[in-house]
């Protein structure tokens, strides 16, 4: 019997091309001239896809007669039509845990520089301000006295508020469900989580469910002093509801890791000094990437050779 078939319809990092070469037959149709052609004559043979960000709905895996299993190169999963893969028994697997950390500390630099707009304050220094004009004006938000909402107390919910702790940060969350095992106050709620808050922390997977739950209401309820910031998915966020918030100054400022229609980012988020913006960087170290990826990797061979995949996205 041959070797399984994977594709990877876009480029990955070297530590899984590498290794997915070594075990498996692995379809690289991207440096081709004609990328389609190439997946159009091994489609009737591909057992896997290992995928980053590609779109992967109902049609796309109709391609695949053979298709067992879509290894998601990611925690977030939005890309995937998890339904549509399960219907045709199709496993879909995604890379949780190994990047909790290095998002949470995203999280927490995020906010840090949110509330003391360190984005300007470099700017500052970099435009010759501090020379030129002196120093860089006082800012109104400090964290001091806070009280951060997490809005998705899972994994990297989690490991944000252990770190918030060390803030001497009060802490409290919505979710699906309260959990037994944690002790902050639990919100059923979403606006009402706001209403009791000043930060609001967006650590929630993007779904049908959370999409544009940050609305207009919730916003408001923050209040003048209100903070939110977004490491989850950016559909989570009424992007033109946070823009008019910001601008008739209903809350304080966003610091956002993500958006709704990524790379785009409004031009209205780009010119304030109270937005920070990052280029999705959440898990963006060569270390935790490397970890990703090896867990994609270890999902395929687990498959294939034991039947079982290591890391399936949790049923809905
Ligand atoms: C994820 O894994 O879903 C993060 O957003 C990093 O891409």
């Amino acid at each position: 019997m041959g070797k399984p078939v994977i594709l990877l319809p876009r480029p990955m990092l070297p530590v899984v091309t590498r290794q997915l070469t070594e075990r498996f037959e692995v379809i690289l149709p991207f440096n081709d001239i004609d990328p389609d052609a190439i997946v159009q004559a091994a489609a009737p043979r591909v057992q896997g896809l290992a995928v980053m960000g590609t779109p992967i709905d109902a049609r796309y895996i109709e391609r695949f007669p053979k298709l067992e299993i879509v290894a998601n190169f990611g925690v977030g999963y939005d890309n995937v039509a998890v339904y549509d893969c399960s219907a045709r028994d199709v496993v879909v697997t995604h890379t949780p845990d190994v990047l909790s950390d290095e998002v949470a500390d995203i999280a927490i630099g995020l906010l840090i520089m949110t509330v003391r707009q360190l984005g300007a304050a470099e700017r500052w220094v970099r435009d010759r301000n501090w020379l030129q004009k002196g120093s860089f004006p006082l800012t109104p938000g400090t964290l001091r006295g806070r009280t951060l909402g997490i809005f998705g107390l899972g994994r990297i919910g989690k490991a944000i508020a252990r770190r918030a702790e060390a803030f001497d940060l009060k802490i409290r969350y919505h979710g699906r469900s309260p959990q037994a095992d944690v002790p902050y106050p639990y919100h059923a709620d979403l606006e009402d989580l706001a209403a009791a808050c000043d930060t609001l922390m967006i650590a929630a997977p993007g779904t049908a469910e959370t999409r544009h739950a940050v609305s207009e209401g919730v916003l408001h309820a923050l209040g003048p002093h209100g903070v939110v910031i977004n490491i989850g998915r950016g559909s989570v966020i009424d992007e033109a509801a946070l823009i008019d918030a910001l601008e008739t100054d209903r809350i304080m400022g966003a610091g956002l890791d993500v958006f709704a229609d990524e790379p785009f980012v409004p031009r209205p988020l780009l010119i304030r000094d109270n937005v920070v913006t990052l280029p999705h960087v959440g898990s963006a170290s060569v270390h935790t990437r490397n970890a990703m990826g090896q867990l994609v990797v270890d999902n395929l061979v687990s498959w294939f050779e034991k039947g079982e995949a290591v890391t399936p996205v949790p049923e809905t």
